[in-house]
């Protein structure tokens, strides 16, 4: 039957192109005058009514047929499996509407049920723009409701708030499927050819604290790897750590001021959020600092060997400490910050003036991208090059050295119109096309604090890191005690525990 629901979608795929061309053409004759409709053409509409009832009719009782086959050993996925049925009612209730949104997701609240359907309200706006029908959303609710077909899984529907339809699970068959799960474990969904992903996450920057944002960076980037590493996919962990640009100029003025010997001798740079925060007061208020501070960033750009020791040496400061976060979480990630790309960046410019995408304002090169009204700074007025400049070479070497099928950014949603840009930006110079490589922004909000602003220390700093992990620590234990739990071995827990 499969085959049959394949061959009819594709003749009805055929004469809806037909149709199109001669509507067209129809329209076009009318132009000169030439009134009258093709009677190709209405033959032609006529059976392609007849054949989207059939690929109906087919579709449902494929759908039937799917239900009553014996449930797989293999694990269902409940959410894709709603969407097969819902997508088959909203086929049976609406079967003019062209790809009908399929919206189906988990019930935030047990009350509503087990899982909802949003599709009614977009198919209100959808019918509103294309047939000038005005049906409330409640009503298609219903309607789709009455088309579900016979299926294994759902209990009870309802109909709720302005039209969202509430799905109550069976009982028998989420238990069913979860004494599967114990019995069989975990089974895995077929994966075609070993996909290749990029994660970038973490990411912090050299000599300012990790702060709460990149913690969640970190956790949701790893969970993603693990995730994509179980599934059996080629996984490349990579930290896009903020180690270049201007502010090295000051930090290592500030070094070679303060510890001359450098070269021979270690600096003992206990603090180096501190070591920042002096050296930026003296680049604020020391003009003599500020020159040298300048200086500095032209012989490290133009690889000084005794600089690049100095960028070195502050570099593996911040990576110690770094380090200690991650093995205290357990986070793998191999390091690949913005300094890799430094001698990409030129090619970068040179591909995008080739392209004639290049504009010059006020001295700075600047890109505009299609949708987007802030440009992208790809060169500043002084020569330098930017977060966007690196961005760009990063994207286009995980593209084409990596050779990635998907990207994926965890970063936080501050960050959104930048990434979004730089993605847009890969696609007009014809790097990838989104239908192939799938490059995304998984974004994840700004962690806040009591007030409701940025989670920041009373005295205004932002809190570090390790503190809050140790305080997390220190309170559960506190709460393990008091509860008496801490007596208590949790066996199951230590097995469960990374291969
Ligand atoms: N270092 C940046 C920050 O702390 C995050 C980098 C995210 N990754 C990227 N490819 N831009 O804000």
């Amino acid at each position: 039957m499969e085959v049959q629901v394949a061959q009819c979608a594709e003749r009805l795929q055929r004469q809806e192109k037909e149709i199109k061309f001669l509507t067209a053409e129809v329209d076009r004759l009318k132009n000169y005058g030439c009134l009258g409709v093709s009677p190709n053409l209405e033959g032609l509409r006529e059976e392609n009514a007849k054949l989207k009832y059939r690929l109906n009719v087919l579709q449902k009782s494929l759908q039937e047929e799917r239900s009553r086959s014996k449930p797989s050993k293999g694990m269902i996925n409940i959410n894709s499996r709603l969407q097969d049925i819902f997508g088959v009612a909203i086929k049976a209730a609406y079967p003019d509407l062209e790809n009908p949104p399929l919206l189906v997701t988990p019930s935030q609240q047990s009350k509503f049920g087990d899982y909802q359907c949003n599709s009614a309200m977009s198919i209100t706006q959808i019918l509103l723009k294309t047939k000038e029908q005005k049906v409330s959303p409640r009503e298609i609710a219903d309607k789709i409701a009455r088309n579900i077909p016979d299926n294994e899984c759902i209990a009870k529907i309802e109909i709720a708030g302005p039209g969202f339809i509430n799905v109550h699970l069976k009982k028998d068959f989420v238990s069913k499927q979860l004494s599967s799960m114990l019995v069989n474990g975990v089974q895995l969904p077929a994966l075609g050819e070993r996909k290749k992903v990029v994660i970038d996450f973490s990411s912090p920057n050299i000599a300012k604290e990790m702060h709460v944002g990149h913690l969640r960076s970190t956790i949701i980037g790893e969970s993603m790897c693990r995730l994509f590493e179980f599934v059996g996919f080629d996984v490349l962990r990579l930290n896009h750590l903020g180690d270049w640009g201007t502010q090295f100029g000051m930090l290592i003025a500030h070094l070679q001021d303060k510890f001359p010997d450098y070269l021979t001798v270690s600096p003992p740079i206990g603090d180096l959020q501190a070591f920042y925060k002096e050296s930026k007061r003296r680049f604020d208020t020391e003009e003599e600092f500020k020159k040298h501070a300048y200086r500095c960033v032209v012989l490290l750009q133009s690889k000084n060997p005794d600089f690049i020791k100095a960028w070195k040496l502050i570099c593996d400061v911040s990576r110690k400490e770094f380090q200690k976060i991650y093995d205290c979480l357990d986070v793998t990630i191999i390091e690949r910050g913005e300094s890799y790309y430094q001698d990409k960046m030129n090619d970068i410019v040179k591909e995008f003036e080739e392209g004639g995408f290049v504009q010059v304002d006020d001295g700075r090169k600047i890109v505009f991208v299609p949708g987007y009204s802030v440009p992208l700074t790809i060169v500043k007025s002084d020569g330098g090059f930017t977060y966007d400049t690196s961005d760009l070479a990063a994207l286009k070497q995980r593209l084409f050295e990596e050779k990635a099928d998907y990207i994926i950014y965890v970063v936080d949603s501050g960050q959104a119109v930048h990434l979004q840009t730089i993605f847009a930006a890969g696609q007009m110079i014809g790097w990838y096309d989104p239908k192939v490589t799938r490059v995304t922004h998984a974004a994840f909000g700004v962690v806040l604090g009591e007030d409701k602003k940025k989670f920041k220390t009373r005295s205004g700093d932002t809190v570090r890191l390790i503190d809050l992990l140790q305080e997390g620590l220190k309170r559960s234990m506190d709460k393990l005690k008091e509860k008496e739990r801490d007596k208590v071995t949790m066996g199951f827990l230590f097995s469960v525990s990374r291969k």
